[in-house]
């Protein structure tokens, strides 16, 4: 695989280096099952892979993971990984590449995907409903046997690189009815569920992440199970790991401990009085005095 891309036409050029797409040391990821195993099998396969789970339970870091781990790898030393937040303005477009007027003429420039597709990369395009329809169109003829990218605007079809995976993340529980993947889009992908890990298991992750010691870490593990098992009275968001680490974080500098869970927890989950009282009555119980 080359190290620098030039992308461009005419006499200007536009100069991307992959190495800045890099994931250079081993990130840290508690697997939560069979997820490292599911990945490994479809990416021999090159099959493209649906992450579903709520937020802030470990699918970015996942990635991050994998994109190091399989970049090990003799063949692929480094795997890039290209990510890409979608959003609801985001269109094939935004995905794919468009003209730029520059002084000295119009350049074309790749957009992320064909970034990814043309040099051999794994694509992670987070939360996919949320772009504009017509994403689908590129995303479907990349995601069966054909492997391949229309770029429309070019008049080409770019063959993926070998190396090239897709990889995309999907919140069931955030979207609205009207926002739904559609059902040729996610028959299209080998589905990993993730969910938030087990008490001792997101202990590691908090304590890990955070630099706390065990017992509060434990402690925080306790306060993101209880106010999820709460979530069917209170109707509260359930607490992702992520806020859990951004509490242990405020434990760590210095903020005590029931202030770090209101802040960074309960404040976070809910807006209404009552939620937050009792919330904040889960909080005192599994922090007392501090
Ligand atoms: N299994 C895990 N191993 C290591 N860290 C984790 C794990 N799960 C969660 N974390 C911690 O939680 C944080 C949030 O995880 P991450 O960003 O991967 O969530 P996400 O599922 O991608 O969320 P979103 O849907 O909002 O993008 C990470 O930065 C990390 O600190
Ligand atoms: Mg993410």
């Amino acid at each position: 695989m080359s190290s620098q891309i030039v992308s461009g036409t005419g006499n200007q050029s536009t100069e991307i280096s992959m190495a800045d797409f890099v994931i250079g040391s081993e990130p840290f990821y508690a697997p939560n099952g069979d997820e490292v195993e599911i990945f490994e099998a479809a990416w021999k396969q090159r099959l493209p892979i649906l992450l579903k789970g709520p937020t802030g339970c470990g699918k970015t870091r996942f990635v991050e993971y994998m994109s190091w781990r399989l970049g090990k790898g003799r063949n692929r030393n480094p795997w890039p990984l290209v990510a890409v937040n979608c959003h609801e303005d985001m269109s094939a477009a935004d995905l794919v590449g468009r003209y730029l007027l520059q002084e000295s003429g119009t350049v074309w420039l790749d957009g992320p995907l064909t970034i990814a597709v043309r040099n051999g990369a794994l694509c992670y395009l987070d939360e996919i409903v949320e772009a504009r329809k017509d994403t689908t169109v590129v995303i479907h003829s990349l995601t069966d046997y054909r492997r391949y990218l229309p770029i429309e605007r070019l008049g080409t079809v770019l063959r993926a690189h070998d190396d090239f995976m897709l990889v995309i993340s999907y919140n069931p529980q955030y979207q609205s009815s009207l926002k739904e993947l559609k059902r040729s889009t996610r028959q299209r992908f080998t589905v990993i569920e993730f969910d938030y890990p087990p008490i001792e298991k997101e202990a590691v992750i908090v304590a890990r992440e955070s630099g706390v010691d065990n017992e509060t870490a434990e402690r925080l593990a306790v306060l993101g199970s209880k106010l999820r098992s709460a979530q069917d009275e209170t109707g509260v968001d359930p607490p992702s790991t992520r806020l859990l680490v951004y509490a242990a974080r405020l434990i760590e500098n210095g903020v005590s401990p029931r202030r770090a869970c209101m802040t960074s927890v309960v404040n976070a989950i809910t807006d209404d009085p009552v939620s937050t009282e009792a919330g904040g009555h889960i909080v005192s119980a599994i922090f007392p005095g501090e």
